[in-house]
């Protein structure tokens, strides 16, 4: 029996689908939320940009389209995205040429293009789900707290769970296989490299552990990372 594939190859195939349906927010429903305050994706990123110390952001894996880049960027932000795959930046450019520059190929699993402490966040959403904990603990984790400024801020989304899990997508008429994470073993992983979970201080405001789930049906888990260092 071969392993389940998680890797993101579907992309290659369905970048122009993913675009459609990120664009038009299809799979972007949080069916369960544990916070009130989390009922979008916008949601998340307001919440960054308050906690973030500037404006300069990277968004890594930023999909095919790079919708969050566009909001971002019309939010007054100073955000790049990155992907691995050349067809998800590709629909991006021919989607919208205003943010044509500031997308591009990379791939997380190799050292980010990026200098040291060159970013005040960095999102990473919806992943991790598509890299092999080693690689996630030993290159992608290691690299985003490098290039975050001491102080910067990590959001980091992912499904949660144990193992990995293969649900049929009615929304690509296709099974699709992701690895799944542990808050704990991610925040294991970010104290070691001197980033610690950001509580919802005061509790009304998104911080903690926050979980939703999106219409697949697939449990999802969210936080907020500060790197130590610099004023909060
Ligand atoms: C489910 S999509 C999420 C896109 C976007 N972050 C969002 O929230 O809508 C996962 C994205 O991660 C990208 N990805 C997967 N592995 C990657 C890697 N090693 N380096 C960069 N991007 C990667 C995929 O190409 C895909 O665009």
């Amino acid at each position: 029996m071969t392993a389940a594939d998680y890797s993101a190859n579907f992309y290659h195939d369905y970048a122009g689908r993913y675009a459609q349906v990120s664009g038009e927010f299809i799979q972007s429903v949080y069916t369960k939320t544990s916070h009130p305050k989390l009922r979008h994706d916008w949601d998340l990123w307001d919440r960054m940009m308050a906690l973030a110390p500037g404006r300069r952001g990277l968004d890594a894996g930023c999909g095919a389209g790079a919708r969050d880049v566009l909001h971002a960027i019309s939010e007054g932000y100073d955000v790049v995205g990155i992907d691995s795959i050349e067809e998800n930046i590709q629909a991006a450019r021919e989607l919208h040429q205003e943010i044509a520059d500031r997308v591009f190929v990379a791939d997380l699993t190799n050292a980010l293009p990026f200098d040291n402490v060159s970013f005040d966040f960095v999102a990473c959403n919806a992943v991790i789900q598509h890299i092999d904990p080693e690689i996630v603990q030993s290159v992608v984790l290691p690299e985003f707290a490098r290039v975050l400024r001491p102080g910067g801020v990590l959001e980091l989304m992912f499904k949660c769970g144990d193992g990995v899990i293969t649900v049929f997508d009615k929304d690509y008429g296709t099974d699709r296989t992701f690895r799944l994470y542990q808050a704990s073993e991610l925040l294991e992983m970010l104290k070691e490299l001197g980033l610690s979970l950001i509580e919802a201080e005061p509790p009304e405001e998104l911080g903690g552990l926050l979980y939703f789930t999106d219409p697949k049906p697939v449990d999802h888990c969210v936080f907020f990372a500060r790197k130590e260092g610099g004023s909060p």
